[in-house]
């Protein structure tokens, strides 16, 4: 995430906003600049930063100019009043943003007064920046943080050729997934063990249909599609991670099917056109996605009027202790990134979807050894007694 934070002189508010940003994420990538930039940063900024544990002595005014060629997902003017020309920034940016202040540079007065204006501006920015934060940057780093667990971990599963993972602490991927080797069209080599059901099986997949497989791994679901649409349909994979792209390209060709193709994306942005499936199949993926709602917007927006989709996923009753509910692996094992049964119901109704039917529910346990992994003993006896479940369902719904 790129944000700039632009004013005229880049001496006071826009350093002091930069170092307040940068120190609340990581992954965000911030910078200051002005439309005219002084010679130094304002030492009273400094001072009164240093005051609230911030340093920002190293900094130095730049040119807004200097930031032309780069993608930016936000620009901010920090400009104060109505005296002020606020700059115009007019480079590549997504969002603009205008939180004003005053200038503390304007600031007349005894040394002390003009100090206690440095404060005062300080800590509304520091309050109004802390505000933006939560309200527009949170929510997307987190869902960033998750995507890249997720696709380290597939892209690391693919590379090594498939389940299960190398480190003890990983979870045993295959605890979900179903026999496959009696379905038509079954190939071993896009078999990773990485599902938690068989879509297919209930997503009335007619000869001819274009059929959409959402985080198609190496194409073990595709490939069964494909025995159900013959050669008159299509068949799309669509998956984040080159590795696996790699490997269902691989099946494909030994294969020689001309009509099932590997595509790279995300599913809830998908380089997608409207209304291209009259199917859409999913194996153990939406789980993983962290805007489960923009994924099933994102389905309803692909699928002809008259299509449906059918997935299989993980879900939960009851709530997950803690520990499972925090960790990355088990979120990248489809554990703590499962929704409540009836809270992924209520998004996919909410997202539009007619006739929502579950057609098969199984629960799932986690092994003993990986539960001691995460749980002290009595965590693991409480675990245990709850009513708490892990479920692999598949549903079904249609878009009319
Ligand atoms: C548990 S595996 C299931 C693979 C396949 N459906 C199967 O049953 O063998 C999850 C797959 O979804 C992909 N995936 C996860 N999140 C995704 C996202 N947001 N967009 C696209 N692909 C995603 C992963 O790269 C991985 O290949």
């Amino acid at each position: 995430m790129k944000v700039l934070i632009l004013c005229t002189g880049n001496s006071c508010r826009s350093q002091m906003a930069e170092g307040f940003l940068k120190q609340m994420h990581p992954a965000l990538q911030v910078w200051s600049a002005g439309t005219h930039p002084s010679s130094i940063v304002h030492p009273i900024a400094i001072q009164v930063m240093k005051e609230a544990g911030i340093d920002i002595s190293l900094g130095y005014p730049k040119s807004a100019d200097m930031f032309a060629s780069v993608d930016l997902d936000y620009v901010i003017t920090v400009c104060g009043g109505a005296q002020e020309n606020c700059p115009v920034f007019s480079g590549k940016v997504k969002n603009r943003l205008h939180i004003g202040f005053d200038d503390p540079a304007d600031a007349t007065g005894s040394g002390e007064e003009i100090l206690s204006v440095f404060r005062r501006v300080r800590d509304e920015i520091q309050h109004d920046f802390a505000a933006f934060f939560d309200k527009k940057l949170k929510s997307p780093l987190e869902e960033a943080r998750l995507k890249a667990i997720v696709l380290e971990k597939y892209s690391a599963i693919a590379s090594a050729g498939g389940c299960c993972c190398e480190s003890p602490a990983d979870v045993d991927y295959s605890i979900f997934s179903e026999s496959y080797d009696q379905l038509k069209g079954y190939n071993p080599d896009a078999d990773m063990g990485l599902g938690c059901g068989i879509p297919t099986e209930f997503a009335g997949i007619k000869a001819g249909d274009t059929v959409l497989d959402l985080g198609s791994g190496a194409g073990n679901d595709c490939f069964v599609a494909r025995a159900e649409t013959g050669e008159k349909g299509r068949v799309i994979g669509l998956d984040f991670s080159d590795e696996m792209l790699v490997k269902a390209r691989k099946n494909v060709k030994k294969l020689g099917l001309k009509n099932v193709e590997f595509v790279a994306g995300d599913i809830d942005n998908m380089p997608l056109p409207d209304a291209i499936a009259d199917v859409i199949i999913s194996n153990c993926v939406l789980n993983l996605v962290p805007s489960k709602e923009r994924a099933f917007a994102e389905m309803m927006r692909v699928l002809k009027n008259d299509g449906h989709f059918c997935v299989s996923d993980v879900v939960l009753i009851g709530q997950l202790p803690e520990a499972l509910r925090q960790d990355a692996v088990l979120y990248a094992g489809c554990v703590s990134g499962a929704l409540q049964k009836n809270d992924y119901l209520a998004i996919i109704e909410k997202a539009g979807f007619k006739n929502v039917k579950i057609h098969k529910e199984k629960q799932v346990s986690l092994p003993d050894e990986l539960l001691h992994k995460y749980l002290d003993k009595q965590g693991f006896e409480t675990y245990k007694k709850s009513e708490s479940g892990i479920f692999s369902i598949t549903v079904s719904g249609s878009k009319m």
